[in-house]
């Protein structure tokens, strides 16, 4: 059963009636540009296939009531003028969250019963509170009668949901992604500017999703560290984002080592961007994936995010693919996804060879996304 039919079931199971609609956001892997949009850089999502649905019907009166089908049809009911902040931070964050911040920002948000479901692994860094974000965004829209917010009006409503509803001071990559993005191509994100330009996949390339088996524990306090470790390096640098360095400033500078470090990734990894740009635009794999490898490299060393499995498998990817392509780890980092850029005649005999050799810590099977 699709994801959208199951959402609608379960909408109709927990209502006894049936929707008006059913709004879907995709989660996004990141190609290149890790760590860098909240440095106001450049990056190279592309929204998958896999994604969350939201099924709402538009109620009367100033309510909105919830229920999350796929952990246990749990639910949440609150005022939408007055919703609470919920602790431990759960799903009812992203929803009261979003609620909070569209009305904040004018956006008109509608009495409604809704029902969610996603199909991305959660814990995976692909994004699923982005994609809850968006596709509930599009759901309290819809309920309220009005258009669909612009990509940019709902991508900085729900990173305002994950700043003050969840506590993590992420960038806006995921966001505008998710509600900007077209699954299957690319989307280049000026994160200063929030200007887009959609980059397709040349022809025969395949993009590889692999799930480490290690899922991103509560990191929210080293995702918060680096931003701060970055912002100081711009500090010391006398400039407004890390952007605006180059890595003659950095080496010059009188920094913390540590400090410089992080600075050094940032720098480097935009170049690494705007390299794989040029590389999906000459259809030069070769580049793409020494560019891949650099980053993974940068963000294991430098950056510190990366965690043994996660390098054991994009060691093992990067051995079956050879030079025509790379593997890296993806998001935020520690645990989670690996994403791998390849020739799609490739994707078969890559697959088979990872499931011998790789091995991951939890012993599940391996799972994995091919997006082409
Ligand atoms: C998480 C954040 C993004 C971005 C990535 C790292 O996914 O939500 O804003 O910083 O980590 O590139």
């Amino acid at each position: 059963m699709t994801l959208i039919q199951r959402t609608i079931d379960g909408f109709a199971r927990s209502y006894s009636h049936a929707p008006d609609g059913v709004t879907f956001a995709p989660g996004r892997v990141n190609l290149m540009g890790e760590h860098v949009d909240y440095n106001d850089g450049l990056v190279l999502p592309m929204p998958i296939a896999a994604g969350t649905a939201v099924a709402w019907r538009a109620r009367p009166g100033d309510e909105i009531c919830a229920v999350a089908l796929d952990l246990g049809e749990a639910r949440d009911r609150f005022k939408k003028a007055s919703p609470e902040p919920v602790e431990p931070v759960d799903w009812r964050a992203y929803l009261r969250g979003m609620a909070a911040e569209m009305r904040a920002a004018g956006l008109p948000v509608g009495g409604a019963e809704l029902a969610i479901a996603g199909s991305i692994p959660r814990g995976s860094g692909l994004s699923s509170s982005a994609s809850l974000c968006v596709a509930l965004g599009r759901a309290l829209g819809a309920a309220a009668g009005a258009p669909d917010p612009s990509p940019d009006e709902l991508a900085l409503a729900a990173q305002a949901a994950e700043h003050r509803w969840a506590g993590v001071q992420c960038g806006i990559m995921d966001q505008m992604a998710i509600a900007a993005g077209t699954p299957g191509s690319a989307l280049l994100l000026d994160c200063r500017s929030l200007a887009t330009r959609i980059v397709p996949l040349p022809l025969g390339w395949a993009v590889m999703i692999v799930q480490s088996g290690v899922r991103r524990g509560l990191v929210d306090g080293h995702y918060n560290q680096r931003r701060r470790d970055c912002e100081a390096a711009a500090a010391v640098l006398g400039i407004p984002m890390l952007r605006d360095a180059n890595i003659a400033m950095v080496e010059g500078a009188k920094l913390d080592e540590t400090v410089r470090r992080r600075a050094t990734h940032v720098v480097n990894e935009i170049a690494r961007t705007e390299a794989t740009i040029a590389g999906f635009e000459r259809a030069d794999l070769v580049a793409v994936g020494k560019a891949m490898r650099a980053s993974h490299a940068s963000l294991r060393d430098l950056f510190a995010v990366s965690v043994p499995a996660v390098d054991d498998l994009v060691d093992c990817l990067n051995a079956e693919i050879g030079l025509a392509g790379g593997a890296r780890m993806t998001g935020g980092g520690f645990g989670g996804a690996v994403v791998a850029i390849l020739e799609a005649s490739a994707v078969t005999r890559v697959t088979a060879a990872i499931q011998k050799v790789y091995h991951s810590p939890c012993g599940d099977p391996l799972e994995i996304m091919i997006e082409d």
